[in-house]
């Protein structure tokens, strides 16, 4: 049976960037590259204003039929105010929990050719090449019990739970060591253990596991340590392994070592092999519909998608190529602009990774 993939492009620039990942698969389709079949699914504000849910029963149905799922962005100041129970990121949130998309893939890789776009300093930053695996279905973002209640004098209280269980800890820091063990080896564990039980267990399970992974070199580091160590020196890291919170603040910081947010991808895992493939930035509402959006992260992210969830690491590494060329000649979105380059816009960015593709197809 053909393979489906579901995709997702969500709120404010989510739609423009996905339409430029679409243009790259229908690319490939029609080149008899690959064989998969394209639906489509609503998650997140446009899903609320449709049907009231952030995440529709038929988007989910759609998503556990699917071999992968390419997303946008959710979120945006139209819903603001709606419930906490059904806004945006809850969509999100869901979808990651309903199909068990516990290992969060984020790669920081500096593309030479952008070096002069990133705040640090050239030499602090060229040649990085990060990747944070970030826990993704449990920690803070899920513990319970979380809400906010009145206390007997009157005044209100919010509270969240951070609780890791034994095997949320063993399978995600297994997904960090094997990853160690593909790239340079080496695994820096970020926590808080000096204060928090939770990643006080967190550090012991990774040291017990660090035996049976004697090839890698493991290190610990508390998360206010490896935010600075991160901006001072970032190319000491090869893979950091991180609960949900923490990795969804390093990598945001980590993406600004690569010039841009707009560069970074993420692939989010299950253990069956089911792959959720999305831009590391947000929705960014107040660029959406400009045609000035960076669409090269979403086009990363199908770059993974290619790899982990349709075995197509030839394909893959072709569209890597293809996105290395159009940087090569200049082309540049707007926040990965510097002098001199030829600053194009979302639409432009998309065709002139199909023509590269199509130089390297031949
Ligand atoms: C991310 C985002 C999400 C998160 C939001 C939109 C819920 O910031 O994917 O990093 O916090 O995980
Ligand atoms: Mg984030």
């Amino acid at each position: 049976m053909t393979k489906k993939i579901l995709i997702l492009p969500g709120d404010g620039v989510g739609p423009e960037i996905v339409a430029q990942a679409e243009k790259v698969l229908l690319f490939l389709i029609e080149q008899g590259k690959l064989s998969v079949k394209l639906e489509h699914g609503l998650i997140g504000g446009c899903a609320i204003d449709e049907t009231g849910s952030p995440l529709p029963d038929e988007t989910l149905k759609k998503a556990r039929h699917s071999a992968a799922i390419l997303m946008g962005s959710v979120g945006g100041p139209k819903w603001d105010n709606v419930d906490r129970a059904i806004r945006p990121e809850r969509g999100l949130l869901a979808i990651r929990s309903e199909l068990a998309l516990f290992a969060n893939l984020r790669p920081a890789y500096l593309f030479p050719q952008l070096v002069e776009a990133s705040t640090l300093k050239k030499d602090v930053v060229s040649g990085l090449d990060i990747m944070i695996v970030r826990e993704l279905t449990g920690g803070i973002y899920f513990g319970m019990p979380r809400g906010i209640r009145e206390l007997d004098d009157g005044q209100r209280e919010g509270f969240n739970t951070l609780v890791y269980s034994e095997n949320e800890i063993k399978r995600i820091a297994r997904v960090a060591f094997e990853t160690a063990n593909k790239r340079r080896g080496r695994l820096c564990s970020v926590d808080k253990a000096n204060v928090l039980e939770a990643t006080e267990l967190w550090r012991e399970i990774v040291n017990d596991m660090a035996k049976e992974y004697e090839a890698v070199e493991l290190q610990h580091m508390y998360i206010d340590n490896a935010s600075m160590q991160l901006v001072k020196e970032p190319k000491q890291f090869d893979v950091i392994l991180t609960t949900n919170m923490f990795g969804d603040i390093l990598s945001d910081l980590a993406s600004m070592l690569t010039g841009s947010i707009g560069m970074l991808p993420s692939a989010s895992l299950a253990e069956n092999g089911t792959g959720m493939y999305e831009p590391v930035h947000g929705s960014a509402p107040d660029i959406a519909g400009k045609n000035i959006a960076n669409p090269l992260a979403t086009i990363l992210s199908l770059s993974m998608l290619l790899r982990f969830s349709l075995g197509e690491e030839k394909l893959a590494k072709k569209l890597e190529q293809a996105i290395d060329l159009v940087l090569t000649d200049g082309f540049r979105t707007k926040d990965i602009y510097s002098k001199g380059m030829k600053s194009i816009g979302t639409n432009e960015i998309g065709d002139e990774v199909i023509k590269a593709l199509t130089s390297l197809l031949v």
